[in-house]
């Protein structure tokens, strides 16, 4: 079926004879009707005590003799993502068919966050989001919506304007049903809320904190529902992946959602690790069966490792334990959907700008070349 209809798409665009493959993806999307969605798109139910699911898109454009990781995890009933940027998207080839032959699910890096969708009050701009997300369609991958409220990322008309209250609430509501609503169907989980909490695990004092109070974070996932009743609503958080003060902080925040039955449906962990500093296993296991035991699934959702200085065979070797560990981990917990990574290349990834001296820290280098990361991956994803 998944076959039928992209042939009958690709006719459509080979019509318009485009030879560079990314365009023809793209080109392949404005020719397919909107029944042409993934089918696990459309199946996501918003019940959010429901067995832990959504299936993985069938492979597309890959070639089913040589695997990948996605066509492992496609097998496995898993998702395996990557964080996206549309610019090399669109510009750089080998990113567009890496990405297409080894994640079945992609993540907006930037394109949905508040500042870039709303950057003047009402006025909307979603050409790098539609991008992604038609890119996701042509290649029959899920997505990963990222993210509705966060206090970073915010236009100056908001963090400027003084508002009331009620006034913000309406912001709010207004935010969430036009960006959600725009892609109603076609975004398997939304992270909702990013980081509400400090380092500490007390209340973040954000805006939406200070001006709402921290019922922003229950109306944010029942706006969130309105708006797009298929989608997956998680929670997603960073050092929060093992056990801990946040870890536990994180707990007691989506606990208190679940008895209040407020529609959350998962947690993300970031999972930005260092290699001489990563969560023990058997702590993130544990934290993903107390997740579990509350009813909610749990994605893997920004996961990189970063090396610090030259990059040698030992730094290498110690980051690829680390990537198959917390795979190991994931695909032995069933409430483990997804495992998606904050980029796949080293060649365009947010850590060598954000820590000095770190960097390195995806599977794939600057040539787009497999490293031991990705080999373990593999191993990891292989192992009945
Ligand atoms: O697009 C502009 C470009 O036009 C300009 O020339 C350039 C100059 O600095 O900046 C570019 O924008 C940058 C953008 O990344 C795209 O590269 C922003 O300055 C920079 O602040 C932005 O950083 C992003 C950061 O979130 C803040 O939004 C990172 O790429 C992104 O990886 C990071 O992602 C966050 C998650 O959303 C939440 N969890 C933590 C994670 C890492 O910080």
């Amino acid at each position: 079926m998944a076959t039928l209809r992209f042939s009958a798409a690709a006719r459509c665009a080979a019509k318009h004879r485009l030879l560079a493959p990314v365009l023809l993806l793209l080109l392949i999307t404005s020719c397919a009707p909107p029944s042409t969605l993934p089918t696990d798109l459309r199946s996501t139910s918003s019940a959010p005590s429901r067995q832990p699911g959504g299936t993985p898109p069938a492979t597309a454009l890959t070639d089913p003799a040589v695997p990948t990781l996605r066509s492992l995890a496609q097998a496995k009933g898993r998702y395996v993502g990557a964080a996206v940027d549309p610019r090399p998207l669109l510009g750089e080839p080998l990113y567009a068919e890496t990405l297409a032959r080894e994640f079945n699910m992609v993540t907006p890096e930037n394109a949905l966050k508040f500042g870039r969708t709303q950057p003047s009050r009402d006025r909307y701009t979603f050409r790098d989001a539609d991008a992604i997300v038609a890119f996701a369609r042509a290649n029959g991958m899920a997505v990963r919506g990222h993210t509705l409220v966060w206090h970073v990322v915010l236009p100056r008309w908001l963090t400027g304007g003084a508002f009331t209250r009620e006034e913000l609430l309406a912001i709010l509501r207004a935010h969430i049903a036009t960006v959600a609503g725009r892609y109603r169907g076609q975004i398997a989980a939304w992270d909702v809320v990013n980081e509400a909490l400090g380092n500490d695990g007390s209340w973040r004092d954000t805006i939406w904190y200070k001006t709402i109070g921290p019922e922003y974070v229950d109306l944010a996932f029942r706006w969130a529902r309105e708006a797009d009743p298929q989608a997956r609503l998680f929670y997603n958080d960073y050092d929060c992946e093992g056990l801990g003060s946040k870890s536990d902080a994180v707990y007691e925040l989506v606990k208190g959602l679940r008895q209040r039955g407020v529609p959350i449906d998962g947690v993300g962990l970031h999972m930005h690790v260092r290699i001489d500093a990563s969560p023990e296993p058997a702590e993130v296991a544990a934290n993903l069966q107390r997740l579990a035991a509350l009813g909610l699934e749990v994605h893997i959702t920004e996961m990189d490792v970063r090396i610090d200085g030259a990059v040698t065979e030992g730094k290498l070797a110690r980051q690829a334990s680390i990537y198959k560990d917390m795979l190991r981990v994931c695909l032995a917990a069933e409430n483990c959907r997804a495992f998606v990574l904050w980029g796949f290349t080293d060649r365009h990834s947010w850590i060598p700008s954000y820590f000095r001296g770190w960097g390195a820290a995806l599977p794939f280098d600057e040539a787009y070349r497999p490293k031991p990361a990705y080999r373990a991956l593999m191993e990891a994803l292989s192992t009945p």
